[in-house]
């Protein structure tokens, strides 16, 4: 099945004193996505940013803003987050009740829909929804920090995931979060996952190489 391999840097880990600036140098060294992370201080213990920051940002690009919501409840803010310029959603199948009304409600604001799973959360969760997804966030570190280490026994959850898409013919991106750098992209690329956040791995030194480096690999893995 067709998919195309995509660079996600996550601004968590960015230089907030120059922001626009940080986005810039990523996105003209080829980064399609901007991986935007809203924590709440109740689902995950950190506080980030929220609606301000992103309709600030969303002034300087048009890149794609794919807004990861670390929020209990997320269904109270997913039409505020569209209309601050998010380009697709992605809330935890851990923090609302009813998750199929919750993808509903983004697929009706006209963005891009993802779920995403905490290391502990089973994929059976997905079962009755799965379709309604383009994307699932295979969390591979517990969220609420930049700068963790990749938890291992995500490998298998990933290329379970790519294998279950791939047997019901849904065209699934597969995003993975959390502890992704130059060795681990490896690991994950192999597994299945197309859509790489990366954090540390990019806002540290030379972002320019950075980018050019992990794009480099993913296009190793191309399979479009
Ligand atoms: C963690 C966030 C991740 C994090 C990734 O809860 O969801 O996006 O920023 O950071 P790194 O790539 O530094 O592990
Ligand atoms: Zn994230």
């Amino acid at each position: 099945m067709e998919r195309k391999n995509i660079l996600a840097p996550s601004i968590l880990a960015a230089d907030f004193r120059c922001l626009g600036d940080e986005i810039a140098r990523v996105t003209a060294a080829g980064a399609e996505y901007i991986h935007i992370d809203v924590m709440d201080g109740m689902f995950v213990p950190s506080i980030s940013f929220g609606m301000p920051v992103i309709t600030s940002a969303r002034k300087g690009t048009d890149c794609f803003f794919d807004v990861h919501l670390m929020v209990e409840q997320p269904e109270r803010y997913i039409e505020t987050f569209v209309k601050c310029g998010a380009d697709s959603v992605t809330v935890h199948a851990e923090a609302t009740r009813h998750l199929h009304r919750t993808l509903e409600l983004i697929r009706s604001c006209g963005a891009g829909v993802g779920v995403a799973l905490n290391p502990a959360t089973p994929l059976s969760v997905l079962d009755y929804v799965i379709r309604d997804a383009d994307m699932v966030l295979v969390m591979t570190v517990d969220p609420g920090f930049g700068g963790q280490e990749y938890i291992p026994t995500m490998t298998e959850k990933i290329r379970a995931l790519r294998a279950w898409a791939d047997r019901i013919g849904h065209p699934l991106d597969i995003q993975v979060d959390g502890g992704i750098n130059s060795e681990t992209l490896h690991t994950v690329l192999e597994a299945g996952a197309n859509v790489c956040v990366m954090g540390s791995a990019v806002f540290c030194g030379n972002r320019e190489s950075n980018v050019k480096k992990y794009l480099s690999i993913m296009h190793e893995y191309a399979t479009y």
